[in-house]
């Protein structure tokens, strides 16, 4: 079973209801998505291993705990999750960057993919998977096993807003990956709408119609 992170801290929960807000316009939507990136990259990059070296202060010598290794990729779901990753990497600015193209179709709620670019990084470091919405789990599901075939060892999905019936799909194709998200939202609605949810991010962060 997919461990689900409901990250709870005021500072988001206070970013998320004015993402959420259908008066919010596109460039004060894109910063907050930023804004809330980097916090949950701070959640999802909490387990990472550390180790202790030895470092010298101006005053005394210390041991002192440092990453281990280097920093995961950072992968965008295009569109909407380079809103999100935005925040990642300003989290982890050495981390190198991918891109995983894929849109659903509007009647069939398939995903399908029009591109995608992997940085060879990707094998020896894992990967941490950006995009706000986490619907029926289809493009999710789609882009964790691209990023698989690419050969990241390890996957960490960061979402915004999550409906049930993602969080089981995926945990269903892929219970090795975490899902750190900032809501479990209630439910999908007729079209594959997140309800309550933020309506359509990548519409909102660029300013189209879907
Ligand atoms: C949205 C969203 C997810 C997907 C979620 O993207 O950003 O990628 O739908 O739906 P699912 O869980 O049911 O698969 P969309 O396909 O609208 O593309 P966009 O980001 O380019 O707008």
């Amino acid at each position: 079973m997919t461990t689900l992170h409901v990250v709870d801290h005021v500072l988001l929960a206070h970013r998320l209801a004015e993402l959420r807000d259908v008066a919010t316009p596109s460039a004060r939507f894109r910063k907050l998505l930023a804004e809330i990136g980097a916090i949950l990259t701070l959640e999802a990059t909490r387990s990472l291993p550390a180790r202790t070296t030895r470092i010298t202060t101006p005053l005394t010598a210390m041991e002192h705990r440092v990453l281990a290794a280097p920093e995961p990729v950072l992968v965008a779901v295009l569109r909407a999750g380079l809103g999100l990753m935005e925040g990642g990497m300003q989290v982890l600015p050495e981390a190198p960057v991918g891109h995983v193209g894929l849109v659903r179709d509007e009647h069939t709620l398939k995903p399908s993919q029009y591109m995608l670019r992997m940085p060879p990084e990707v094998r020896t470091r894992g990967a941490i998977l950006f995009d706000p919405m986490l619907a029926t789990g289809g493009s999710a599901a789609a882009a964790v096993q691209r990023v698989k075939e690419a050969g990241a060892p390890h996957i960490r999905f960061v979402c915004v807003v999550a409906a049930p019936e993602g969080v089981a799909r995926l945990a269903k194709a892929h219970p090795d990956v975490p899902v750190y998200t900032a809501a479990l939202d209630e439910r999908l609605d007729h079209r594959g709408f997140i309800l309550p949810g933020l309506g359509d991010a990548g519409d909102r962060c660029f300013g189209t119609e879907g």
